[in-house]
């Protein structure tokens, strides 16, 4: 049976990963869930975000997808369990992948604040690198601001500027982007750091570790993302979701509305 990926985020962050894994592995069928009618999730109790990943994972099941890729760490901080209960495959998730990439023993970690009040980076780096010393800081208003669309704005200089302030006052010498819409925000991040500080994206592990699901890497075959076997779903605003999609996929993607129902729902 060829893999189907199912990739499931928030909104636009999790495109992030999809093009990291599209970049490794060329062409990959593949379904995008963007739950933009509940974005931000990292604003959210704990118990309502294990409830929307129950129910974003059923509907990618129901698609047949033969691996999850959780590309949203606060679901993937909060509710793996439930992932993988409800996934009836195996479950890829960024927050390992993220521990095994660094290298240094400062390490600062941006992210939503159910992620980082889960604890769930500050446990994974410790217990794969003893010693470090992990800062974690949260972020409310970036994703917001990113789903506007405008990754130039004032209010986001602003909000990067005061999130970086404590890491950089603790000379961290690595930074993990613990929220998959901030790879987005790298040119503004490189600006406002120190060429010294190095900035991790798990995303890039969780490619690595697709090698096992769809073989070896392959060569580029063009400059641009091979999308022909991406399927696109939003629970919210398909056309603003194409839009936003675009600069960063390199051409405007077909994004289909889906409605979720809960998993208890189904019968
Ligand atoms: N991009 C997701 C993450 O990696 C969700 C962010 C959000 O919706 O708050 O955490």
């Amino acid at each position: 049976m060829k893999p189907l990926l199912g990739f499931f985020d928030s909104g636009v962050g999790g495109l992030t990963v999809l093009k990291r894994v599209l970049e490794r592995h060329g062409r990959v069928r593949c379904v995008y869930l963007g739950d933009t009618a509940r974005v931000p999730y990292g604003n959210r109790a704990p118990a309502e975000i294990r409830l929307i990943a129950a129910e974003v994972v059923a509907w990618l099941r129901a698609q047949g997808v033969t691996t999850v890729v959780m590309a949203c760490n606060t679901t993937n901080a909060l509710a793996r369990d439930v992932a993988e209960g409800q996934a009836g495959c195996p479950v890829i998730g960024l927050i390992g992948a993220a521990a095994a990439m660094v290298k240094t023993r400062r390490v600062g970690v941006l992210a939503t604040p159910a992620t980082v009040n889960s604890g769930a980076y500050r446990a994974s780096i410790e217990a794969l690198k003893p010693g470090s010393v992990v800062l974690e800081q949260s972020c409310p208003a970036f994703v917001p601001l990113i789903e506007t669309g405008d990754l130039c704005s004032d209010d986001l200089r602003r909000a990067a500027t005061d999130y970086l302030a404590p890491l950089l006052a603790a000379s961290v010498d690595s930074i993990v982007l613990g929220c998959t819409h901030y790879p987005l925000l790298v040119p503004l991040l490189r600006q406002l750091l120190p060429e010294s500080v190095q900035l991790i994206d798990p995303a890039i592990g969780v490619a690595h570790q697709l090698d096992a699901v769809l073989g070896p890497p392959c060569a580029p075959v063009a400059d641009c993302l091979q999308l022909d076997a991406c399927c696109f779903n939003v629970t919210a605003d398909p056309d603003g979701f194409a839009s936003r999609a675009t600069p960063w996929l390199g051409e405007r993607p077909v994004v289909m509305h889906q409605l979720l129902r809960r998993p208890d729902q189904d019968h």
